[in-house]
């Protein structure tokens, strides 16, 4: 899985800013930030310097979140190839970039209210997306697909409705429902009512959790996972950054009709220490701490092969 967006798309994202004054989209990212921060939402994106502004702030690390979490789904259901995909709050698109690299066949609607985003869509997908992009409402009725995903936008909503939001769009009928969530103690909470609904209206966790059972974090712990890509100079610009690369922090959870059988998940990066390796796994049995010995050099080679965020 490459976590950087498809050359199609940072293409035409790059002849897009093509004679942009970069100190009108840094303003407008500040402002964007600046939003973020006082709890405002996308509403604040209204001019096409906005859009342009979140696509180079926030898409590649959406998209590196999203191509992350379908390359867990697909790792877990194997067979699922979606035809049809809903990206709800699409947004620039990011979503619906990373599930035409997962599944290439796959034919995506985005939905979204705001019309500066929707409008940079619909130029970013003009370089290769297969796509229709709709404007409405995500509690409104909307197209059936096989999947569907809202990345990024539980938070848009008050806290307390994320699994009322989740419900809504489990019911539209589709085979596997993704939800991503800035990996953050909030966006955790928003994934853990909305998984507590959905299991409740009998849907079954595919991803990351290997189980359905109550979610066993507890304290001020959150499961989350981390996704490292690299940063453009723009990015660099916008964010006064100073590595070129960032960890897009991501929590989620896919959810699907039939039980997916599966192991443990590891939780944390791995802890190499000279007696061994030392790693967090969640299973059905709930949390633990497990410890490969160093002199187990089997068991410590396909360790050291997986990571954070593996099924182990
Ligand atoms: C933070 S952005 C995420 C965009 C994109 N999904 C991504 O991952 O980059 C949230 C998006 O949700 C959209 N949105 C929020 N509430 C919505 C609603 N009720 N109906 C449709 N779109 C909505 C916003 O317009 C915005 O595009």
């Amino acid at each position: 899985m490459n976590p950087a967006l498809p050359s199609l798309l940072s293409d035409a994202l790059a002849r897009l800013l093509d004679g942009v004054p970069r100190r009108e989209l840094a303003t407008a990212a500040a402002s964007m930030s600046a939003g973020y921060r006082a709890g405002a939402t996308s509403k604040a994106i209204v001019t096409p310097a906005d859009a342009l502004a979140y696509a180079v702030a926030r898409m590649p690390a959406t998209y590196a979140a999203c191509a992350a979490v379908f390359a867990r789904l697909a790792e877990v259901m194997p067979d699922f190839a979606p035809a049809s995909l809903l990206d709800v709050g699409a947004g620039t698109g990011a979503a619906s970039w990373a599930a035409q690299t997962q599944w290439p066949g796959v034919r995506a609607i985005l939905l979204d209210h705001n019309p500066a985003l929707r409008n940079l869509a619909r130029k970013l997908a003009e370089a290769g997306l297969d796509a229709e992009i709709l404007s409405g409402d995500l509690g409104a009725d909307k197209p059936q697909a096989d999947l569907v995903v809202a990345s990024y936008v539980l938070a848009e909503f008050p806290q307390a409705s994320a699994a009322a939001t989740a419900r809504h769009l489990w019911a539209s009928g589709a085979s596997v429902l993704v939800l991503i969530e800035p990996g953050t103690p909030d966006g955790f909470a928003r994934i853990r009512a909305a998984r507590a609904a959905l299991i409740e209206d009998g849907a079954h966790v595919a991803a990351p959790c290997t189980h359905d059972n109550v979610c066993p974090m507890t304290g001020d712990d959150w499961c989350h996972f981390s996704q490292r890509l690299p940063r453009s100079r723009d990015h660099m610009l916008l964010k006064g950054a100073s590595v070129p690369f960032e960890d897009e922090r991501y929590s989620y959870v896919a959810v699907t009709g039939q039980k997916v059988a599966q192991g443990a998940r590891i939780l944390a990066p791995v802890l190499e220490t000279k007696p061994g390796l030392t790693f967090k796994l969640c299973d059905e049995t709930g949390l633990r701490a497990a410890f490969v010995a160093a002199r187990d050099k089997d068991e410590t080679r396909r360790l050291r092969k997986s990571g954070w965020g593996d099924l182990f």
